[in-house]
């Protein structure tokens, strides 16, 4: 049985900028993230205060944060790999962050340099400012289905790290395939092992399209309860640190299908369209979306 009710977490201006190339005016990107928020979304992530050395794009993650028009009942989590981007992101008006680790250990390291194990310290640390703080804490787990460096990953490591972040006080955790490997049988296989764990009203599915797998992998996920999924608008995204990685799966198509299944998500599908279609000509390319690329409406 699928849930009656979906929510959508919209990562396409932190997941889906990061990854480009050229720097993008910050206009542009207040101006995305207010679209975004016209559409209904309930949570839309603006942007990672990690180090400019690491993600330049990133750089102007406060005046990002600043300048967005804050709607009444959104949420808009920004990433914080350390206490001092906490701190920062607070100190910039953040009312909700999202901390991140892997399933891998080599991944974890070329993503946020450090182990496992000193990845949870700092997100332990993180948990205990922001509880002094009353923040909530969203927690990402990368390379649930495969990792670039470690190749398979197995269900139980999955199982075990987001039971970690689960039990250190992280209200949600999203199970990311960073990398877009999995198929529905490996989600499958995952989500069993990581719902022995943690109960599934806290975990969340983010799944990167690149084998073209995220939205059956997606659906997999809403069978097995899952009621919250991750997508990026227009399809874009991607991770610096993950080689190969293509974009998440489209808001647009999700919410198509959602919408075909009598699922509730909240969001605006016409205004969603707009804000795809706004961003891929400022970035001068094509939607990635195929419920955006068709031509054929109903
Ligand atoms: P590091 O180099 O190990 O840290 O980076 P460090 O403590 O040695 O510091 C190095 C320099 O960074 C120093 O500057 C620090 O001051 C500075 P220097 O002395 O050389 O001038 N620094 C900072 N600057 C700004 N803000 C900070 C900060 N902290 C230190 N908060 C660090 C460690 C975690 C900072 C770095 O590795 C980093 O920023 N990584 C970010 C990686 C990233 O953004 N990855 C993409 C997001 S994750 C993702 O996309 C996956 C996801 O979508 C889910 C999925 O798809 O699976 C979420
Ligand atoms: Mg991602």
């Amino acid at each position: 049985t699928f849930p009656k009710r979906v929510k959508i977490v919209e990562v396409g201006p932190r997941d889906g900028l990061q990854n480009e190339k050229n720097i993008i005016p910050t206009p542009t990107k207040i101006k995305l993230i207010d679209m975004l928020s016209e559409t209904g979304l309930p949570v839309i992530e603006v942007t990672s205060f990690v180090s400019p050395k690491w993600v330049p794009q990133m750089a102007d993650h406060a005046e990002v944060l600043k300048g967005i028009q804050k709607f009444p009942g959104i949420n808009y989590p920004v990433l914080t790999p350390n206490l001092r981007a906490f701190q920062a992101a607070v100190a910039t008006g953040a009312k909700e962050v999202a901390v991140f680790g892997a399933a891998s250990e080599l991944f974890t390291k070329k993503n946020i340099n450090c182990s496992i194990d000193e990845s949870f310290q700092r997100i332990d640390e993180i948990l205990k400012a922001a509880r002094a703080a009353n923040i909530p804490v969203r927690a990402y787990v990368s390379c649930v289905l495969g990792c670039p460096y470690e190749g398979k990953i197995s269900p139980a490591k999955v199982a075990e790290v987001t039971k970690k972040m689960y039990s250190m006080g992280c209200y949600e955790v999203s199970l990311g395939d960073t990398i877009g490997v999995g198929t529905p049988g490996l989600m499958k296989a995952m989500l069993s092992a990581v719902m022995q764990e943690v109960p599934v009203a806290a975990l969340a599915v983010h799944c990167h399209d690149t084998y073209g797998q995220a939205l059956a992998n997606t659906l997999m996920a809403l069978q097995m309860g899952v009621s919250v999924v991750d997508s990026s608008v227009a399809g874009l995204g991607g991770c610096p640190f993950a080689q190969g990685a293509s974009g998440n799966l489209a808001t647009e198509d999700l919410v198509y299908m959602l919408a075909g299944m009598g699922i509730d998500t909240g969001v605006n599908f016409q205004k969603l369209l707009e804000a795809g279609a706004f961003i891929c000509q400022a970035l001068n390319r094509k939607t990635s979306s195929r419920v955006a690329q068709a031509t054929c409406k109903l």
